[in-house]
């Protein structure tokens, strides 16, 4: 190491759906080195969805190692990485043994429909018996779906991951064995990866970052701890829980047994769930200032600042980041789309209409409408706004005339339909009208996308230059911990130097009587796919 250079950088562990990412950024958001490494789906069954967690964490240690190789290459020595953080797919559910410190099953990931009936038996509960709200007082029928969503700020849905862990506990004699042993360990992506980078089963850290919490159905977004009324509902033994942390603080330090030893000893200073990463990244840290992701699925999320906004209109009510474990918590309102860039993916890998991902702006560049097609991406149901995982996926308006030109146009104004949908929601949850969106993720990179996106949804798309935005996030909660470059999220103006780079912005161009008019056909075509 003696003939490298010593520099200070943070580093940062993207753990998303499809693929992990390791990013080494500077402290103006340069790029240093990275790498990037997708792993293995499995879909058993139809609307079943699974990640071997091992998998995971073998991808995230070698994609480190390639980083951290090409850092080397730079010049620059391994020590130069000052700190870590980790960004995560959130929700996705991990069950492992404390004894162990193996998976006792495969993750339940995110965009997994298998828990419809898991659902309805809650939704039963619900009706019947409640929420025990107090000692004594239950909440019950609409009163416990209100509740519910009072303490979680969600619906109940086989999207979050108290729902995906009950039917685990349910459905596999292993992991129901190491509840009742009191040996099973739950958490979500993030609290599995930092486990494994700190020692695993010799340490034992369990804990679950704040945000990631917020997606699991159990906390209490007000005293940010889970609430135990609903750890009874959903029958779990507390013994199974993580303790609950913020979004930056040290939480431990790398061993020296994982990822080759190129980050042995460096502490770990950030943890947040994707979409809120991206929030911090993109620096919506004010109320009112949104972005949306667009990455496998598509996440908006708004920030409300100090104040949570409970929705009325089918979006949730999250924690956006707790910069610091005694800091206050600021929340945000968001819009998740299940199918973003998997329709895309679905166009090349299934239909063989594209060869690559870009090749869907060149197909639908072909026509300049989509011959009135609609297409409703609801592969594993429709989340928000419209909350009916029994959403049928469904092309209508198809004709002799269709051809694949208008499929693929048709997908990508599906995401601009399902972004104007949910900004139509928060307009009326929050009062404030979005005339700008900042965007980011691999979607986001096709000029045609973006311009179909400002069309169909009124508003002006703002587009940073740098986008790996949810890196950057961790990156920033993670350095802040240290107190590395004088960040502190909690005074945004000490973050100006960071990612000044350019933006590009698109706007609407589209006549208003036909905007409306194709605002109303998708309507008319949401509600045909519902309830299939
Ligand atoms: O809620 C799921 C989300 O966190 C997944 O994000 O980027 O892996 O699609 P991504």
């Amino acid at each position: 190491t003696q003939d490298k250079r010593q520099g200070e950088f943070v580093g940062s562990l993207d753990c998303g759906t499809t693929s992990v990412r390791f990013i080494v950024f500077d402290q103006y958001a340069n790029i240093i080195a990275q790498n990037q490494l997708e792993f293995p789906q499995y879909y058993p069954n139809p609307g079943w969805h699974e990640h071997d967690a091992e998998e995971i964490q073998q991808h995230a240690e070698l994609c480190i190692q390639n980083a951290m190789k090409e850092l080397e290459k730079a010049g620059w020595a391994k020590e130069s990485i000052k700190v870590i953080g980790i960004t995560n797919q959130r929700e996705t559910t991990v069950a492992w043994s404390r004894k162990t410190g193996k998976p006792l099953c495969k993750a339940i990931v995110w965009t997994d429909s298998r828990t419809k009936n898991t659902v309805v038996h809650h939704e039963k509960k619900l009706e019947e018996t409640g929420i025990e709200v107090s000692p004594g007082e239950w909440k019950k029928g609409k009163d416990g779906v209100e509740a519910l969503r009072e303490i979680t700020g969600l619906p109940l849905s086989t999207y979050f991951s108290a729902i995906k862990l009950r039917w685990m506990i349910d459905h596999y004699p292993d992991v129901t064995a190491a509840h009742e042993s009191d040996d099973l360990l739950f958490g979500t992506v993030e609290s599995w990866i930092l486990y494994n980078l700190v020692g695993g089963a010799s340490t034992n850290l369990h804990v679950c970052e704040v945000t990631n919490a917020s997606r699991t159905l159990l906390l209490n977004t007000t005293t940010l701890q889970f609430e135990p009324s609903l750890v009874s509902f959903f029958g779990f033994r507390p013994s199974i829980l993580p303790k609950i942390v913020s979004s930056s603080e040290v939480y431990g330090h790398v061993s020296p047994d994982v990822a080759g030893g190129y980050l042995a000893g460096v502490p770990v200073g950030g943890l947040a769930g994707d979409q809120q990463a991206a929030l911090v990244g993109n620096k919506c840290l004010k109320q009112g200032e949104a972005k949306c992701t667009y990455g496998t699925g598509a996440f908006l999320l708004f920030c409300t600042g100090g104040e949570i906004v409970k929705s009325t209109h089918g979006l949730l009510s999250t924690i956006a980041y707790q910069a610091g474990p005694n800091a206050k918590p600021v929340y945000a309102l968001e819009g998740s789309i299940s199918v973003a860039g998997s329709a895309v993916k679905w166009l090349r890998d299934t239909m063989s209409f594209i060869e690559d991902a870009a090749g869907v702006n060149t197909l639908a560049a072909k026509e300049t409408d989509t011959g009135g097609v609609y297409f409703v991406t609801a592969f594993s149901g429709l989340l928000a706004p419209y909350w009916d995982s029994g959403a049928g996926g469904l092309i209508i308006g198809v004709s002799q005339y269709t051809n694949p030109s208008h499929i693929a146009r048709a997908t990508l104004e599906a995401n601009a339909f399902q972004t104007r949908a949910i900004i139509e929601s928060m307009k009326l949850d929050s009062g404030t009208d979005l005339h700008h969106l900042k965007v980011d993720g691999g979607m986001t990179n096709g000029d045609l996308t973006m311009s179909i996106l400002a069309d169909i949804g009124g508003f002006t798309v703002v587009r940073p230059e740098m986008r790996e935005s949810t890196a950057l996030g961790s990156a920033l909660l993670a350095g802040a911990a240290i107190k590395l470059f004088g960040w502190d999220i909690n005074a945004p103006e000490t973050l100006k130097e960071v990612n000044t780079k350019g933006t590009t912005e698109f706007k609407p161009n589209m006549e208003e009587p036909l905007r409306k008019k194709k605002w109303e056909g998708w309507q008319r075509a949401v509600e045909r796919s519902k309830g299939w």
